[in-house]
């Protein structure tokens, strides 16, 4: 059966790739033909479940992905009116991760595509953020330089092509997602804090508190976002927290942590000339973020690909685009891989398959 919406020209024929994360509280199944053209992306959020905890819990993430797991998949292929015999190899996150929830769908993953007897391919959580970007657009001109920012990253990257990954910086110590995470807590705000401190800040004074520019010990590249949420539980404590406060500061954080990358980002864009830029990652859903990229872009007359905001944050969709590619060289796993908590991106396109 064709997916709706789908024309076929004579003779050709589409790769339907199934993609699965479960990398840390969401438990996502997408189905995308041809490594762009996302059929259907179903996230079943645990957000309500950790919320009362203030973050991510590991134990009840991973019983809640076990539960799910086979839900969403029947509504991932109920959207793309597909059955399993219909896709031809199965993406799924290795790592990085929390463990137990890795293993879930690993595990899944992998039987699954026993089960069927097709490719398994396994995918590296930020890799499938970067591909995000490509979902219902298309492949962009190389070289990349593509920005993940995320509750657990923060990693800038070159990509020359398929595969081909320069990690030019991280963050020495905590996540920009995070951060947004652990101020908006203190804020009383609900989890995670940061698309609620993006809404706050709308109406806030971004100059109301200083947060100087962090110095970061490594690499030109390198970021750090502990000292500024460091001054802002400070803020915090000493302001009190009335309407007033929680408007302010919030815009003067989001501020702050928008400036470290927009300055990491035209470093880079300076010194590798990139052809295209991207923004991906759960922060790059960030408003302030979007705009000032837009204009980094504008100011460098370099095409900016921002995902749609259903893409930035965690989703199998992403994870079947990068599965794609891989598959088309030749980049199988075998039946018995296991997740890797800490996995590293490295490049692949030269590996032996
Ligand atoms: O990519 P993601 O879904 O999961 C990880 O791999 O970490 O990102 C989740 C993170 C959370 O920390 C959340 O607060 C942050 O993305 N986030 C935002 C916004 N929307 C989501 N941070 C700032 N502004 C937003 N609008
Ligand atoms: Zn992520």
């Amino acid at each position: 059966m064709m997916a709706p919406g789908l024309r076929l020209m004579e003779g050709e024929t589409s790769l339907f790739i199934l993609g699965i994360d479960t990398s840390c509280d969401d438990t996502s199944v997408g189905i995308v033909r041809d490594g762009v053209g996302v059929l259907s992306s179903v996230v079943s959020s645990q957000e309500d479940l950790h919320s009362r905890y203030g973050g991510v819990v590991p134990e009840i993430a991973s019983r809640n992905h076990l539960a799910m797991m086979i839900p969403v998949l029947t509504e991932a292929l109920r959207k793309a009116g597909l059955t399993l015999g219909e896709i031809a190899a199965v993406a799924v996150t290795q790592g990085p991760g929390l463990m137990g929830s890795l293993l879930v769908g690993v595990t899944f993953g992998k039987s699954l595509a026993a089960g069927l007897g097709i490719p398994i391919i396994a995918v590296n959580h930020l890799e499938a953020h970067v591909y995000s970007s490509f979902l219902d657009r298309g492949v962009p001109e190389f070289p990349l330089l593509c920005l993940v920012v995320s509750g657990g990253h923060s990693d800038l990257i070159l990509m020359e092509g398929h595969g081909k990954y320069l990690v030019l910086g991280i963050t020495r110590d905590d996540a920009p997602g995070e951060v947004f995470d652990k101020v908006g807590r203190e804020l009383g705000l609900d989890y995670p804090g940061g698309p609620h401190m993006d809404v706050v800040a709308e109406e806030g004074n971004a100059r109301a508190f200083q947060f100087p520019i962090p110095k970061v010990s490594g690499g030109p590249f390198d970021m750090s976002f502990s000292g500024l949420k460091t001054r802002a539980l400070l803020a915090i404590r000493s302001s009190g927290k009335t309407e007033e406060t929680v408007r302010n500061l919030s815009a003067s954080f989001r501020e702050a942590v928008v400036e470290v990358l927009e300055m990491k980002l035209e470093e880079a864009l300076r010194e590798f000339h990139p052809r295209t830029v991207a923004v991906t990652g759960g922060v790059s859903r960030n408003r302030l973020l979007r705009e000032r990229v837009k204009q980094l872009g504008g100011k460098y007359g370099v095409p900016v690909l921002l995902p749609q905001p259903q893409y930035c944050t965690d989703n199998g969709a992403m994870v079947a685009s990068c599965g794609y590619f891989r598959l088309q060289r030749g980049q199988v796993a075998s039946y018995d891989i296991n997740a890797i908590a800490d996995l590293e991106l490295k490049s692949w396109e030269d590996d032996e398959p």
